[in-house]
């Protein structure tokens, strides 16, 4: 045989050997894609849920055990975990254990779930108060601002100190919006009507500006939605 053909065989394994490696990859992959993943609120912790396909609905006893499971991850710690429920409900923590408990050895042990969860640091509160703040004094200016609307009228000229907004009684039934309103919703209305503005998006950072220094002047109220 000659050196040619020696090379073209040489390429062809290579090739072949190349795409089997490949077609195992994959097929790993869409196994583990074909777990359900649920993420905690926090955003830190996710879990995988055996026996589940993403988009299956899991029974009422096993969204009770994962939602308890995201919960003592969020109480245990503040890093990101990354954990598989398995089909038995033991779990395995695919990220760093040692960052949760220091003798679990990643990949191999179940958690031993504890309860009670870590203070806050002093720094954390730090910033939380701090960010708090920035809202409450943005939600300020901008209820003592014009700009939202068009006819030169501001919130407070109705409502001094964010008086009679009652941001302790939402959700609550509102005669103007005829249904059980949310505060966000009533301040859209007052933004539509005495000061003949554009409704703001929900989730737009003046709203929640807006809500957090409106609810900033109730502190200590107690919570009565519903109540007129
Ligand atoms: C012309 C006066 C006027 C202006 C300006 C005004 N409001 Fe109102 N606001 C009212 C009246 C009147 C009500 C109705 C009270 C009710 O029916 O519960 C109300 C109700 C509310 C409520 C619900 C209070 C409750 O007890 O449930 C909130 C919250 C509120 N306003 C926020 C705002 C915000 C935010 C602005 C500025 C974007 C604003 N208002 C501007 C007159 C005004």
């Amino acid at each position: 045989m000659n050196k040619n053909y020696w090379l073209i065989i040489s390429i062809l394994v290579l090739v072949v050997f190349t795409f089997a490696i490949f077609i195992s990859k994959a097929a790993q992959f869409e196994k583990e894609g074909n777990l359900l993943t649920v993420k905690s609120c926090d955003g830190k912790k996710t879990i995988f849920v055996e026996g589940f396909k993403e988009g299956e609905k899991m029974s009422k006893e096993k969204a009770q055990v994962v939602a308890n499971l995201l919960m003592d991850l969020i109480k245990i710690c503040n890093q990101e975990v990354i954990a598989k429920l398995k089909e038995d409900n033991s779990v395995i923590v695919l990220n760093d254990a040692s960052l949760i408990l220091p003798d679990l050895k990643p990949g191999k042990t179940p958690v031993l779930l504890a309860h009670g969860g870590q203070p806050h640091t002093k720094k954390e509160i730090k910033l939380f108060e701090s960010e708090e703040k920035r809202m409450i004094d943005e939600g300020y200016k901008v209820f003592h601002d014009s700009s939202l609307g068009t006819n030169g009228i501001s919130c407070d000229m109705c409502h001094p100190d964010a008086s009679n907004t009652h941001a302790e009684t939402y959700p609550k039934f509102q005669t103007q919006l005829k249904k059980v309103a949310t505060l966000r919703e009533m301040i859209n209305w007052c933004i539509e009507n005495p000061l003949e503005g554009a409704k703001l998006k929900h989730d737009d950072p003046k709203m929640i500006a807006l809500e957090t220094y409106i609810t900033s002047t109730r502190k200590g109220k107690v919570l009565e939605p519903g109540k007129h």
